[in-house]
């Protein structure tokens, strides 16, 4: 039986909160589950090709040339990993991302019409903390949002204004978008501070919304310099194993919310 891709973008305005170690790593996990990944990396710093070393040539086509070229095809910009099952549409670091302006649903038009959606069973969208247009084409492309956060003094913040702009697509142009989860990022529960943080948010946005979180690791960092998920690189390292965990609770999650 064929079904539809499950597609998560992985979100936070603020830089810096893991969203590409987690898009990463989290589509790792879900390929080597047997899953058929494709991750897209919309972030012109263009991390997720060195994270799963991807070097595409100058002038190769990128995700950021369906914003830039009328008939361009999105299937030519896939890239196989050296990882089973494991997809990577790259960026292009040479995109300058600009205003909120043009289409939001081109990258939904390009999956379906391209018959991505069928060909995978999850789609993983690294996000751009800019509020642009291709940020805006990534949540009406997506079902489920996830959001990585550093539990510190003024995410609660930041989480509160992306929920704004998340309820602004869902009573628009995707009512499909949901939020799926919080996951905190270089999580530390003997720090006061990351407890309150963390409570605060799954306070906020329902306990069940907020998985177990990732340990600082420098594996994590590590991993990247080595051009590997962090599972192939180290596994059984705190990150590794956090991943492992986050994955089945993901996994868990979309299933529960597919089932209401
Ligand atoms: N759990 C972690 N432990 C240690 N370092 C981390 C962890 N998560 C991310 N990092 C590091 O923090 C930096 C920012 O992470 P990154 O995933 O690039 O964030 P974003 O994509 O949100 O900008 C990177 O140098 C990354 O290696
Ligand atoms: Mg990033």
């Amino acid at each position: 039986m064929s079904s539809l891709a499950e597609i998560i973008v992985v979100t936070n305005r603020k830089g810096g909160t893991g969203k590409t170690t987690t898009s990463v790593n989290i589509a790792a996990e879900f390929a080597a589950q047997g899953q058929r990944v494709l991750l897209i990396d919309m972030d012109s710093q263009g991390h997720c090709a060195v994270g799963l070393d991807i070097a595409p040539a100058k002038d190769a086509p990128t995700i950021h040339s369906l914003f830039q070229s009328d008939g361009f095809r999105l299937t030519d910009a896939v890239y196989p990993t050296a990882w089973p099952n494991l997809y990577l549409i790259p960026a292009n670091p040479l995109f300058e991302h600009g205003s909120g302006d043009g289409d939001p649903t081109r990258l939904a038009r390009a999956l379906r019409e391209e018959g991505l959606t069928d060909r995978y069973d999850l789609i993983i969208i690294d996000t751009p903390p800019s509020l642009d247009n291709l940020l805006m084409n990534a949540l009406c492309a997506a079902g489920r949002v996830l959001v990585p956060f550093v539990p510190h003094h003024l995410s609660g913040e930041g989480i509160r204004n992306l929920a704004r702009v998340l309820f602004k697509v869902a009573s628009g142009p995707n009512p499909d978008l949901k939020l799926l989860a919080l996951l905190p990022i270089m999580l530390d529960r003997r720090i006061g501070q990351h407890r309150s943080v963390t409570d605060g948010v799954s306070h906020q946005f329902g306990k069940g919304r907020m998985l177990s979180g990732i340990r600082t690791d420098i594996k994590l960092a590590e991993s990247f310099a080595h051009r590997q998920p962090v599972r192939a690189y180290m596994p059984g390292c705190r990150g590794a194993e956090d991943y492992a965990v986050v994955a089945c609770e993901i996994g868990e999650r979309l299933a529960a919310l597919n089932n209401r």
